[in-house]
Order: C-alpha cells, then sequence, then structure tokens
C-alpha cells in the first residue's frame, strides 16, 4: 500500500511575522496546503493522504479539509512532530496504528509548502522506491556549489556536474526508514534533519528523481510572490 504524507508540521518561522504558518497562507484564493494536498488527492496510486500538522492547528487544519473536499474519506488529519522527521515518524505509527504497516508499505513525503508538485514526479517517485527502496527528487546545481567549513574561506568547490539540490517528494518503504531512525542517536537526531540523509548514513541507497525548478518550497515572504506568478503561469 502506498500513502502521501502531506508534511505540515513546521511553523514557518523564516517566513516572519504571518499570523499563520505559512503553509495557511493563500496562493490563488486558496490556501497553499489545500493546493499541495489536491496534487495527492487526484492521483490514484494513493490508499490514503495523511496530512501531520501542528498540534494547535489541528482543529483548524481539518476544517480547511472538510471546506475543500466535503465528505471525503481519504484524507486524515494526524498531529505532527518536533522536528519534520518526527512528522514523519507519527505518520508511519498512525499506519501502523490502522494495522497497514508492512515490509511492502511505501510513503511519498512531500512538503505542504511546495505546491507545484506534478503528477509526473509523484509518478517517478512511486517507480523509484519501489525499484529502489528509497529516493529523492532533486534538480542539478545550476549555480556552483561553494563548501566553507568555517563560514569565511572557502575549504572546497565540489565539481558541479555532480552537484544537484534537493526537493521533495522523497520516498520510503516505511519500514525501512523507522528502523533507520529509531538506530540514530539523541544527538545524531538533532543534526539529520533531512529524511534521505538518515539513509544515506546507513549506506542505504537512495535513487535520485529529476524534480523541476518550478517545484520550490515556499520559505520566506519573497517566496509567496513567486509562488503566486507561478500559479498564474501554470492557468494561462
Ligand atoms: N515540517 C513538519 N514538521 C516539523 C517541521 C517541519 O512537518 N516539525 C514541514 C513543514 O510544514 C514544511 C516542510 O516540513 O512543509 C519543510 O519545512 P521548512 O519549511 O524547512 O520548515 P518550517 O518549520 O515550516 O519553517 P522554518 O524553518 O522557517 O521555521
Amino acid at each position: 500500500m502506498i500513502f502521501a504524507v502531506v508534511l505540515a508540521g513546521g511553523v514557518g518561522s523564516r517566513m516572519g511575522n504571518a499570523e499563520k504558518p505559512k503553509q495557511f497562507l493563500t496562493i490563488g484564493g486558496k490556501p497553499v496546503l489545500i493546493h499541495t494536498i489536491e496534487r495527492f488527492f487526484v492521483h490514484p496510486g494513493f490508499e490514503k493522504v495523511i496530512v501531520p500538522c501542528v498540534k494547535e492547528w489541528k482543529a483548524y487544519t481539518s476544517n480547511l479539509v472538510e471546506k475543500y473536499f466535503p465528505g471525503q474519506d481519504r484524507i486524515v488529519v494526524i498531529e505532527g512532530g518536533s522536528t519534520r522527521n518526527e512528522t514523519i515518524m507519527n505518520a508511519i505509527d498512525y499506519i501502523d496504528q490502522a494495522g497497514q504497516l508492512n515490509e511492502e508499505t511505501i510513503i511519498v513525503t512531500h512538503d505542504s509548502v511546495r505546491p507545484f508538485v506534478t503528477s509526473r514526479m509523484i509518478d517517478d517517485n512511486i517507480e523509484a522506491v519501489k525499484k529502489y527502496g528509497a529516493c529523492n527528487t532533486v534538480t542539478p546545481a545550476t549555480d556552483t556549489i561553494v563548501e566553507s567549513q568555517d563560514g569565511k574561506v572557502i575549504s572546497n568547490i565540489p565539481d558541479r556536474r555532480q552537484m544537484f539540490q534537493g526537493q521533495t517528494p522523497q520516498s520510503f518503504r516505511a519500514v525501512t526508514l523507522k528502523k533507520a531512525y529509531e538506530s540514530l542517536t539523541e544527538e545524531e537526531k538533532e543534526i539529520l534533519t533531512d529524511a534521505c540523509k538518515i539513509l544515506v548514513m546507513k549506506q542505504v541507497p537512495v535513487a535520485m528523481v529529476l524534480g523541476e525548478v518550478y517545484n520550490i518550497k515556499i520559505t520566506y515572504p519573497y517566496d509567496m510572490r513567486v509562488a503566486e506568478s507561478l500559479l498564474k503561469m501554470t492557468l494561462e
């Protein structure tokens, strides 16, 4: 069984003083979160679309889902965790409690604040995770990536042809990810903010799926303006 997990457990502090977390801000008259859920809801591959959200915003999120998808029973709103990985673990626990967690269970995790994911990216994630067990959506780096150990002087300039930028979806066999995460020390859990990195650290292969430059993550207020423009372009 394959589950979509639309991650909405973040508070969006880099967005500044917005009155609500950025996933609830609107583009094209509709909350960003709803745009993102739609992309997964219309895809035929998913058993359920799980939406872990900030605890204090759970009722609000459920109301939004009811407003935009009235009467549906395939979208479930649950509580997120204190970190992004903990949020993913809450989704896996939900699947477990529903009696649907086994070695075959796949999760396609996606940032709720990346509303421009396409069905092509979702299809490619499903294909790659079935074949390799885990995958990350990436784009080839366009800028040269410069590495600095101390933040002052360049320590390395890697070959750009080997550099990619990580996006989402990131897809996993749920049991593999859970086991890898549970084997980490508390300190490692602090450092490993990226779910794919947990597997890379444990030498589990993670395949790459091609993303798109327009699959942006809304992070700063500027990104909301970009998102509005992108939305207009896709509607034209
Ligand atoms: N996320 C989550 N649970 C957390 C933290 C983040 O589900 N405990 C989700 C966010 O809701 C978002 C995605 O992970 O969809 C990417 O998070 P990011 O934008 O990097 O973090 P935020 O915490 O939302 O924002 P900021 O870092 O600016 O506070």
